[in-house]
């Protein structure tokens, strides 16, 4: 996991590319006007306003994250959003949610829920716990790339590597892994499951924004694997991650690479909030 620093940092730059699969994933949602919305794990906020938007008119998000570090960085940017009195946040653990049962009407959750440490279900369950009877709990995760056109091999091996498949481990159960996130929600009693991915295609001519940004994807998904790697394969991967090099992949005239978000939804059924409590 990277630390704090380098994952804020890393969110700040990926959102120029990512931006518009996530609000396609939002808009597929169709979250109720007017309504009130978790965001848990909201790391530096990049989805606060997205979402408050796809809520307008009124409407609220609660933010909720872990890092104080995050949280001051999302606070920091909602005030300068039009959306930020519709906006507020929460120092907390997805664990150990501290709000009500039935606080919410949604609960959206981007790359922490299913890739942080602990048990996806437990935390799923606790989603389905502060959302309303009849209210989407929705889980955004990173699920695939192609990043490195022209080196499929090598590519293959990067995904072979302790990084490539991270979070997950060579230990973790086939139930633990979050291509299996349908099972979780289906554990926690939600009904009308469905899955749909989001693709973000990149390609050149690029901007050096966003070529920095596709480069500390490559930096962020596949690390240092040098051990992991054929000694030829980490060569060729140091050459082409080298913006100083030639042979810079992210720098390439014809550069053509995707990456993917899948979304994950399930609804809270229409019980009382009383009786899922017990
Ligand atoms: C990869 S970031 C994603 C942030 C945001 N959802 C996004 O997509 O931009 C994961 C976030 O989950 C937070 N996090 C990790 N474990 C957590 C926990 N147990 N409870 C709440 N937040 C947690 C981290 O602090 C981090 O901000």
């Amino acid at each position: 996991m990277p630390d704090t620093t380098s994952t804020a940092r890393l969110l700040r730059i990926v959102d120029c590319l990512r931006e518009p699969a996530v609000v396609s994933a939002i808009d597929s949602l169709r979250l109720p006007k007017g309504s009130h919305g978790l965001d848990a794990g909201c790391g530096i906020g990049s989805h606060m306003g997205l979402l408050a938007r796809a809520i307008a008119p009124g409407g609220h998000v609660t933010g909720l994250d872990s890092s104080a570090e995050h949280l001051a960085i999302a606070i920091e940017s909602a005030r300068h959003s039009e959306a930020s009195d519709r906006m507020s946040f929460r120092q907390g653990s997805v664990g150990a949610l501290p709000f009500e049962s039935g606080a919410f009407d949604w609960a959206w959750s981007a790359d922490c829920v299913g890739s942080i440490p602990g048990d996806p279900v437990q935390m799923v369950e606790g989603l389905a716990r502060v959302v309303k009877p009849g209210g989407i709990v929705a889980l955004l995760l990173w699920s695939s790339q192609r990043l490195l056109p022209g080196y499929p091999l090598l590519e293959a091996r990067l995904d072979g590597t302790s990084a490539g498949i991270a979070p997950a481990t060579d230990r973790w159960p086939p139930e633990r892994h979050f291509l299996r996130s349908l099972g979780w929600l289906s554990h926690a009693g939600l009904g009308e499951l469905a899955a749909r991915t989001f693709v973000v295609d990149v390609h050149a001519p690029l901007s050096e924004d966003q070529r920095a940004a596709l480069a500390a994807i490559i930096e962020m998904r596949w690390g240092n694997p040098n051990a992991e790697l054929p000694s030829d394969d980490w060569a060729t991967f140091e050459r082409i991650r080298d913006r100083a090099s030639p042979d810079s992949i992210v720098d390439c005239a014809d550069y053509f690479g995707f990456f993917t978000y899948t979304l994950f939804r399930g609804r809270v059924p229409m019980r009382s909030v009383t009786e899922r409590a017990h």
